[in-house]
């Protein structure tokens, strides 16, 4: 992997301006550079999760920070349909070409979304809850979005699940949704990067009320 798309500079981007720049120049390579090369676990993690929480009902599915579409490939999607959001239109070209996804949707997940009330059955996410990418604040959007009853599972890094506020925002939802489950899993098999290889997600399930 290049200096300029090691762990460590994904890790630091801070703006919806750095995603763009980063995966501008990365989406041609992301799947092999990233995803291969690091063992990435986190899209496997969410299809096994999201397999067994949900039911036929929770569709259509909508994945957030949807980037190349590993989550598309991993899901054992029966019959239900599954749109694609990201703020990469570079990214979104390559998750175009995977097949899976129904609709592609460019739009910036930290602002309000061109999407109606209640419209989806789910949503899954796998790397955006994470550093200088998307913060809990989202969380309020996603949930307008989804009818209740629709079912969440999304990671959400370890290191900022408290740093970041996404226990708090959790807290507030309180009303809004079902008793989380928590599920710590490794980002990575085997990585032997030695700041991040050990990194870890809280995989997050919930339901709207
Ligand atoms: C680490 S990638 C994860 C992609 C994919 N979910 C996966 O697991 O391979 C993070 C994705 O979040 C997207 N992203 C970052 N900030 C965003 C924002 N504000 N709105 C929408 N997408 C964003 C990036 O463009 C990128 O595709």
């Amino acid at each position: 992997m290049s200096e300029k798309r090691s762990l460590k500079n994904v890790y630091s981007i801070k703006t919806p301006e750095d995603s763009i720049n980063l995966y501008r120049s990365w989406a041609s390579s992301y799947d092999a550079d990233f995803a291969r090369q690091n063992d990435y676990q986190s899209p496997l993690e969410i299809a096994k999760y999201f397999d067994k929480y949900s039911n036929n009902e929770d569709t259509p599915i909508l994945d957030v920070g949807a980037g190349t579409g590993l989550i598309g490939e991993c899901l054992n999607l029966n019959s239900r349909k599954i749109d694609a959001i990201d703020i990469s239109p570079e990214m979104l070209n390559i998750a175009k070409l995977k097949n899976c996804y129904s609709k592609i949707i460019e739009a910036d997940l930290t602002k309000r979304l061109l999407i109606g009330d209640n419209h989806y059955g789910a949503v899954v996410s796998a790397g955006t809850f994470t550093h200088g990418h998307v913060g809990p604040d989202a969380l309020d959007e996603l949930l307008r979005i989804t009818r209740p009853g629709g079912l969440f599972v999304l990671t959400i890094h370890y290191k900022l699940f408290k740093k970041a506020g996404f226990d708090t925002k959790i807290l507030e939802l309180e009303g809004s949704i079902t008793k989380p489950s928590f599920h710590e899993v490794r980002v990575y098999g085997n990585n032997p990067d030695k700041d991040h290889g050990n990194d870890k997600v809280i995989i997050t399930v919930f339901r709207k009320k």
